[in-house]
């Protein structure tokens, strides 16, 4: 892939995704729309930053003219993670697939892997043959009801002076610090620090997109602080088995509990206490 293949990749990303939400969305669920400018902007930028800090883990599948497919993949230390994978649905079925998988574990050279699945057959088809272990996994919707808010403290704005104590626990829990990907993360995200314990980074809707502690009660405290800027209808994702403790503090914030895909990891067991990133792991 090279940074010329960037839009066309997106184009080919909006569509293998909408298609797949179309297939897999569940009663009660909202109809699945294509990506906003806004979120097609990110998807770019977002990718164009994997390219530039590790471009030999990133692959595209191209004919005459048209990226068919592609597959996003980075290491860091002695993790690889897979941040995006997909195929044109047309073409799906066909080993295309198999071939970009083939080359971003290539480039993963042994090294313990990472990253949230769908659960599209040929997709859990592709991971469990590669050697991947599928942990399924829950999530937490719904309404924050605040007046069952506790009231957290010792907690603190992060500031990139904390990256060196994040990627040491980010050692000890998936074995990698995100590295530069911290960087990347507090450019676009506000992070919430219980300093040298534990840390969350929130989106702009105050959802916690990735959260690391030392120990499950610094670990819940950050996701109350999440929840405690939630906006309506919050979403807390990539729960496993291992983070009931995220479950425990879901519900008693008023949340429903459902389930979405699997985490998928080799070479390592499922972090805790820890709330994976879907892009940054
Ligand atoms: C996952 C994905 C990238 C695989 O690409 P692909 O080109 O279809 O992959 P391949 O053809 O190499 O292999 C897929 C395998 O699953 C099977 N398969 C593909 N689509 C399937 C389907 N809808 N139902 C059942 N099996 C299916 C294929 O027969 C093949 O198995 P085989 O190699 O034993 O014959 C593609 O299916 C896709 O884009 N899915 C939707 C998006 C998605 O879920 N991405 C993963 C995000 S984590």
């Amino acid at each position: 892939m090279c940074a010329g293949d960037l839009p066309g990749a997106e184009r080919s990303s909006d569509v293998v995704f909408l298609d797949s939400d179309r297939r897999g969305r569940r009663v009660g669920e909202p109809e699945p729309e294509p990506r906003s400018d806004e979120g097609v902007k990110r998807w770019i930028d977002r990718m164009r930053y994997f390219l530039e800090v590790d471009p030999d883990g990133c692959w595209v599948a191209a004919d005459e003219d048209r990226i068919v497919g592609f597959a996003i993949s980075q290491n860091r230390d002695r993790l690889w993670y897979l941040a995006t994978y997909g195929v044109l649905p047309g073409q799906q079925g066909k080993g295309i697939g198999k071939r970009l998988l083939d080359a971003v574990l290539a480039h993963a050279d042994g090294r313990q892997g990472m990253f949230s699945s769908s659960v599209h057959p040929g997709a859990t088809r592709r991971y469990r043959l590669a050697g991947f272990s599928l942990h399924p996994q829950m999530r937490m919707v719904g309404t924050v009801d605040r007046s069952r808010l506790p009231v957290v403290t010792g907690l603190a704005e992060g500031v990139a002076d904390d990256f060196d104590w994040m990627d040491r626990l980010d050692q000890e829990i998936r074995g990698a610090g995100h590295g530069a990907d911290h960087q990347y993360l507090l450019n676009n995200h506000r992070l919430v620090v219980s300093r040298g314990a534990g840390y969350v980074y929130i989106d702009d809707r105050g959802r916690p997109i990735l959260l690391a502690a030392a120990d499950r009660r610094t670990a819940a405290d950050l996701l109350w602080e999440a929840l405690a800027s939630a906006q309506a209808d919050t979403l807390v994702n990539c729960i496993t088995t291992a983070n009931e403790w995220a479950v425990d503090v879901g519900l008693a914030a008023g949340l429903d509990l459902g389930q979405e895909g699997y985490l998928a990891v080799r070479g390592m067991p499922t972090p805790a206490p820890y709330l994976a990133s879907g892009q940054f792991l």
